[in-house]
């Protein structure tokens, strides 16, 4: 299989901004503008309280449904929680998991990402993986081992065919939301690191398979350059996906 065989991913991370009415604006302008044949998945991420509206919205389209974390459980005494079998009913067809502000602000550990990860395969939703390394671990030229490491975790215990079931996001966690981006060629180098230890635990198809999203100040003017790279197979983008035109623009960088 070669690297164009992979369906480029471009996903907006809206993270915690905007009322339902807000949302909805957003998903529409965003449905508005992404072509309807072109050989690229879009994806919103709103808050969970607007998730059911946005999909009235947008209903199964060209633009897709993600939820921005879930819970391992789908019932019981879990106070607060959501689990994936209630986002599956509210239309979400992907779910990020292991994002770094779930992990370094509210301290959720590699079991828990796993745990996530497995129990949204089983309802035949997409994680999306988050990995990343903090500013601290890549001075100390601890990039891979920890990337790697937090891959190796969130995929314990599953098979090849679950593998190439989840979508991968590298996203460095000083270049979110800092204006920094990673450099095309060092994004590159993890990504392609990040496909050779799939490649090592399950199987060479496997790893030419699962797309892996670059993360972190992703912006129209720096899109194309990331995405020219043959182991970027698209984008989580988070500030640059709260304003439909950026992300169009992001989205046509991922077709031209
Ligand atoms: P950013 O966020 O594009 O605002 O850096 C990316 C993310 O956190 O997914």
């Amino acid at each position: 299989m070669s690297a164009s065989s992979r369906r480029p991913l471009i996903a907006g991370n809206w993270k915690l901004h905007n009322t339902v009415a807000e949302s909805v604006e957003l998903a529409r302008a965003v449905l508005h503008r992404t072509p309807r044949d072109a050989a690229v998945d879009v994806l919103v991420a709103p808050v969970f309280t607007a998730l059911y509206a946005v999909h009235e919205a947008i209903g199964d389209g060209s633009v897709r449904l993600a939820a921005q974390d879930c819970h391992f459980e789908d019932r019981g005494a879990f106070t607060g929680e959501v689990g994936p079998a209630l986002l599956k009913d509210v239309g979400c067809t992907f779910v990020i998991l292991g994002h770094s502000e779930r992990r370094h602000v509210f301290g959720e550990l590699d079991e828990a990402v796993r745990r996530k990860v497995a129990a949204v395969l089983s309802h035949g939703l997409t994680p999306i993986v988050c990995v990343g390394e903090k500013l601290e671990e890549r001075e100390a030229d601890r990039t891979e081992a920890v990337v790697l490491g937090q891959l190796d975790a969130a995929l314990e215990g599953l098979d090849a065919e679950s593998a190439r079931g989840c979508v991968i996001a590298y996203e460095p966690v000083w270049a979110i939301g800092t204006g920094r981006t990673a450099s095309p060629e060092d994004a590159e180098a993890v990504h392609r690191a990040i496909r050779a230890r799939l490649g090592e635990r399950f199987d060479g198809p496997t790893a030419e398979s699962v797309r892996i999203l670059y993360g972190g100040s992703v912006k129209p003017a720096n899109a194309a350059a990331l995405l020219a790279q043959p182991d970027i197979d698209g984008a989580l983008v988070g500030g640059a996906s709260l304003d439909a035109e950026s992300f169009a623009e992001i989205v046509q960088a991922a077709i031209a």
